[in-house]
């Protein structure tokens, strides 16, 4: 429905519009012309944005018609949605002053990584790449898949992994960026190391990576709205936030499909492109001073390419962003709207500079497009070598095979002008740093806001999806009225004392280990966890409150319901308090395990290997938490200190004999029919003697204990994620450092 005045807006499509043939015409204007026309665009951007009235010019890499109207073409046959859109847009203010955007730039960028096997060279990733990206303008990464482009990106965004070393300057309005570990030594000097930090840059950024991590059982509108809920700023009502989405769920064409869910591997929901689409959404909504977008087009139909990159192009413009974008074979229509292109090829830069200079570029470097032939395609064609035998026909007839071409075009940008003016254009930057304050988001949703949005989501999400509790709260039923059953009526023999121990051990251990069942639901929360945190939406401490509150209610219920059906059918004591003690402790020691597995989560990052940990360790706690080898048999070092006190299992298995024996008496044996007077053995003495448990403090405490674990366990999640935020980036400047130091001392 949605897609038909989209749909309608196709026929213009044209190989070659207007806009190329003027590039065209400008191609022929020769090399004294094309120096010229990049010293205007380098005059054009003097003062911008360093001037002192830091204000906004068009975009120096389109001509000034452009800048005011994408393509008159497009204007023309822009729908009414579309016009509505872009004026609500209008309308609505912008979070940010346009002033105050974010100028990025790198010099002489390297990444690697360890070369495989015994082989210790490393293996370049990216060689020292030059460029730039500037407010209100759209950089396009492009290249074959595997030149580099995410990696490019993960390292603007200082998200490289540990395991690649980095080495360069990257510069946020003229400052050295802290993250930038491997930035050369010789750049630290007064002026430059005023660092920005890991908190203030995730704060200007918004990344969408590659694949889309979204919480499947929402659907597109809700998904969202919560998401502007979270980050949108507090000064902002809760009728703007809602129109934002609104307003950016119609820029990405999602309104036909809002109300959809958004769906998974389980259940088919929403089309691939859509998922795209709203994985951009989210990170737009705030408009975000800094975009990082990795292949926004993949998955979608040549018009909604167009259509979401024009958007992006026109929101940047208007709000001030910068954009870097890698970009996936672009039609000649999505390549017109890009303002600057980094062509790579196998980690070297092959064309920086105005898009539309590319096709000049490449012709005069001997390989002209063909006409007829989208230059986007025209350009990957000739650097792609993954399919070897292609040949490549130069300009003067001769043959040569893509590597050879490769290297032509990689000499040929060395000695070219645009490498010249990317490196005075970065001298330019960097000499610009002073005064150049870095502007923070505004003032995000307080703790409290953000905690209870959270809590609602994953409220939702749980209720939603049958996996995180529905289905162990049927299981539990299950194994309950089995327990219940088995154990039917267990009376006040002798032979029930040991009935009753079993039973109860049979709760604490295995009821609460089937908490696991839920991990696999944890871990997808927790992906989303990590894209959202990434991208600076809320903090750790919020994600854990939020999914403590959101789980008390489904826990409660599997404790309260599957726990009664064990607890009568079995005759325990039957008074409300003992009831509810027993409810209590089921409750606590599932809460502790499902904190056990957030950590688990936070060190393993697969779901099965998650299983398998958790599984492993919850093992170890059951055998010597008291039952199955006696507290007072159990080995001294090791397993009875520590290990006894650590295993939760202790805790809940003795508040459950304490609220269960104590205050019964059971006969001393098992003939006590034939004798006149039965030897009686009370309730204390069999927890005394028998299951040798610790008397001097009540059941209470057993149950304090037990939600003393609930709470550390998360925080101890939350010092984990904490930690391994901050340690990350040590650890990779003392592995640089390392490697530094060796290749210093090797001469290299
Ligand atoms: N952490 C890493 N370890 C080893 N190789 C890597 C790593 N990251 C990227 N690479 C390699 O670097 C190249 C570029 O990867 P990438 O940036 O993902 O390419 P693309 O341009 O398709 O986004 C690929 O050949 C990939 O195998
Ligand atoms: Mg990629």
């Amino acid at each position: 429905m949605a897609s038909e005045p989209q749909l309608a807006a196709v026929p213009r499509w044209t190989p070659s519009p207007r806009r190329r043939q003027d590039d065209d015409e400008a191609d022929h204007k020769g090399a004294a012309d094309m120096v010229s026309v990049l010293g205007a665009s380098m005059r054009g951007t003097e003062g911008f944005p360093f001037g002192s009235g830091r204000s906004f010019q068009p975009p120096p890499f389109l001509p000034p018609a452009e800048a005011e109207q994408p393509s008159p073409e497009i204007s023309v046959e822009r729908s009414e949605n579309d016009c509505v859109a872009f004026a609500v847009a209008r309308e609505t203010s912008s979070l940010r002053p346009p002033d105050q955007g974010v100028v990025l730039a790198w010099e002489d960028l390297w990444v690697s990584t360890a070369g495989a096997g015994g082989n210790r060279r490393r293996v370049p990733i990216l060689c020292g790449l030059n460029g730039y990206a500037r407010p209100g303008e759209v950089l396009a990464i492009m290249g074959p898949s595997g030149c580099g482009k995410s990696t490019l990106l993960d390292v603007l965004a200082g998200r490289l992994g540990s395991s690649v070393r980095q080495k360069g300057d990257i510069l946020i309005n003229g400052r050295r960026q802290k993250l930038a570990f491997g930035t050369s030594i010789r750049a630290i000097d007064g002026k430059h190391g005023d660092l920005v930090s890991w908190n203030a840059w995730i704060e200007l950024q918004a990344y969408v990576t590659q694949d889309d991590v979204l919480m499947n059982t929402l659907t597109v509108r809700e998904a969202v709205r919560y998401s502007a809920q979270l980050q949108l700023p507090s000064g902002m009502n809760a009728a703007a936030k809602r129109e934002r989405a609104e307003e950016t769920l119609r820029e990405m064409g999602l309104e036909g499909a809002a109300d959809t869910r958004i769906g998974g591997w389980a259940h088919k929901g929403i089309s691939g492109g859509q998922r795209r689409r709203v994985s951009i959404c989210m990170e737009i909504l705030t408009r975000p001073a800094l975009l990082f977008l990795d292949e926004p087009t993949s998955g979608l139909d040549s018009a909604a390419s167009y259509h979401v990159v024009s958007r992006i192009a026109r929101m940047a413009r208007r709000e001030g962003m910068t954009v870097v974008a890698a970009v996936h074979q672009p039609s000649t229509e999505v390549f017109g709207l890009f303002h600057g292109l980094c062509l790579l090829a196998y980690g070297k830069t092959v064309f920086f500079g105005p898009a539309a200079d590319t096709n000049q570029f490449f012709a005069r470097s001997g390989f002209p497009c063909p006409s007829l032939m989208n230059p986007s395609d025209h350009f990957l064609r000739t650097i792609n070598k993954d399919f070897d035998k292609d040949i490549e026909v130069g300009l003067d007839g001769k043959t040569m095979t893509t590597s050879q071409a490769i290297d032509t075009l990689v000499n040929s940008y060395k000695s070219s002008v645009h490498l010249a003016k990317v490196m005075h254009q970065i001298e330019e930057i960097r000499a610009n740093n002073e005064g150049c304050q870095l502007v923070k988001k505004e003032k995000q949703p307080t703790f409290l806001t953000q905690s209870w949005v959270l809590t609602k989501r994953s409220f939702v999400n749980m209720y939603r999806d049958l996996g995180y509790y529905w289905l162990r709260f049927a299981i539990y039923v299950a194994l309950c009225l089995c327990v219940g059953t088995i154990y039917y009526d267990v009376g006040q023999t002798y032979g029930s004392i040991q009935a009753r121990g079993s039973m109860l051990m049979f709760v604490a251990a295995f009821l609460t280990f089937m908490a696991i069942g839920g991990f696999p639901s944890f871990v997808e929360d927790m992906k989303i966890f990590g894209r959202e945190r990434l991208n600076g939406h809320y903090g750790v401490a919020s994600f854990v409150i939020a999914n403590t509150l959101s789980s008390t209610p489904y826990l409660a219920l599997i404790s309260v319901v599957p726990g009664a059906i064990a607890y009568y059918l079995t005759g325990l004591q039957s008074s409300g308090e003992h009831f509810g003690y027993f409810a209590a402790v089921l409750f606590t020691t599932m809460m502790v395990v499902e904190g056990l597995m957030m950590i688990v989560a936070s060190a393993v990052p697969d779901f099965l290997m998650g299983i398998i940990t958790g599984a492993g360790v919850q093992g170890v706690m059951m055998l010597n938490g008291g039952f199955f080898r006696l507290p007072n048999d159990l080995p001294k070092p090791v397993w009875k200190y520590p290990m006894y006190y650590i295993a939760f299992h202790k805790y809940a298995n003795q508040g459950f004999y304490k609220n269960e024996f104590l205050g019964l008496a059971f006969p001393k044996n098992n003939d006590q029919a034939g004798a006149g007077a039965v030897a009686m053995i009370t309730g204390e003495e069999i927890l005394k003697d028998y299951w040798q448990v610790q008397l001097r403090y009540s059941k209470w405490v057993d149950l304090a204990i037990l939600v003393g674990m609930v709470v550390l366990y998360r925080v101890l999640f939350f010092v984990i994620v904490k930690l391994n935020e901050k340690m990350k980036p040590m650890v990779r400047r003392l592995r640089f450092r390392n490697v530094e130091r060796h290749a210093i001392s090797s001469g290299h």
